[in-house]
């Protein structure tokens, strides 16, 4: 029993695939009693498969369907009361999709789905579970992107970004007389199967947009897909945003924000600047992608 109350559990959302699913196994071989929350039966079946007793998969939780935030919140409570832990002693919030697309042109409907997943479910999910980070005085974490600067064409992505940028710092002031820490994984490029996906995605919409909106865009995104395929090749192991994760849970005086991957040192610093001249920076930028996209 003793030893139990030792150990320190974790609950990780998106652990099916990418930066979620490499952090769950880090996390499990290093330490933690990992609950690795997954959609999918598969994806639970495969994840127990590995045979790792630090490793316990939990589904179904998708992030937009608030009952099942509430029945794995339970599922949580009991498993944690049932094995005598001290309390959750840490929610790593990563679960996210995302899609590239003018406003003009956004699929609201997976826009409100992202908000769902990467806001509303989160903060769902903390109200039912903080009662149990405070009992073993934990962290939540929060995966967004390394610079709140405005990204043309990500926009799910990026206003999701910003949102949980607020909302961790917002948690860190309101939660700092109790000794949690809510923590910032600022990413830059990750090498997961999201890009592609994504790209595939972008394909799709473009041969699907009617052409008398796309035609205003089409130059920038042709030459946006160039870039992107250029900055695919660099993207950096996902593994190592596994090992910040680790840190930030394990670190003695944790930092607020914490920055990994490619490109996230240059973007944290263009954040620097004040507003008007990233804006300037960026519409040149723009405006220069679209010519050399004609
Ligand atoms: N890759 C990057 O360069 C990068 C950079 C900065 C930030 N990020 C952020 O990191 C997160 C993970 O990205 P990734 O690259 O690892 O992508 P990924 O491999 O596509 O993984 C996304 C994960 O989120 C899950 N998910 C999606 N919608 C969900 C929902 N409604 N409810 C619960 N789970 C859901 C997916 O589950 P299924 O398998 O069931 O779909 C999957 O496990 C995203 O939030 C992304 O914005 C990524």
């Amino acid at each position: 029993m003793i030893k139990t109350k030792q150990r320190r559990a974790v609950l990780v959302t998106g652990s099916s695939s990418g930066i979620g699913y490499h952090t769950s196994m880090y996390l499990a071989e290093n330490g933690f009693t990992v609950l690795a929350t997954v959609r999918k039966e598969s994806d639970a079946t495969r994840l127990r498969e590995m045979g790792n007793p630090n490793l316990i998969p939990f589904f179904p939780l998708d992030l937009t369907k608030p009952n099942q935030i509430e029945s794995t919140s339970e599922k949580i409570k009991g498993f944690l009361h049932s094995q005598d832990f001290n309390g959750l002693y840490g929610i790593v919030n990563i679960a996210g999709g995302g899609s590239i697309a003018p406003i003009e042109l956004l699929d609201t409907h997976a826009f409100h789905s992202e908000l769902k997943t990467r806001i509303l479910g989160p903060v769902i999910l903390l109200q039912h579970l903080l009662p149990l980070i405070r009992e073993a005085k934990g962290r939540i974490l929060w995966i967004a992107t390394p610079a709140l600067i405005p990204s043309p064409f990500l926009t799910d992505i990026h206003a999701c970004d910003f949102a949980v940028n607020f909302i961790a710092r917002t948690l860190k002031l309101e939660l700092s007389q109790s000794g949690i820490s809510s923590i910032l994984i600022r990413c830059g490029g990750i090498d997961t199967t999201s890009p592609q996906k994504t790209m595939n995605k972008l394909k799709e919409s473009m041969s699907k947009w009617p052409y008398e909106k796309l035609r205003y865009y089409k130059p920038t995104l042709e030459n946006l897909k160039k870039e992107f395929t250029e900055f695919d090749k660099k993207r950096t192991d996902p593994l190592r945003v596994a090992r910040v994760i680790h840190r930030a849970l394990t670190e003695t005086k944790p930092h607020s924000r914490y920055r990994v991957g490619y490109m996230s040192g240059f973007a944290a610093f263009l954040e620097l600047f004040p507003q008007p001249v990233v804006d300037w920076l960026l519409t040149r930028r723009y405006r220069n992608a679209g010519e050399a996209g004609k």
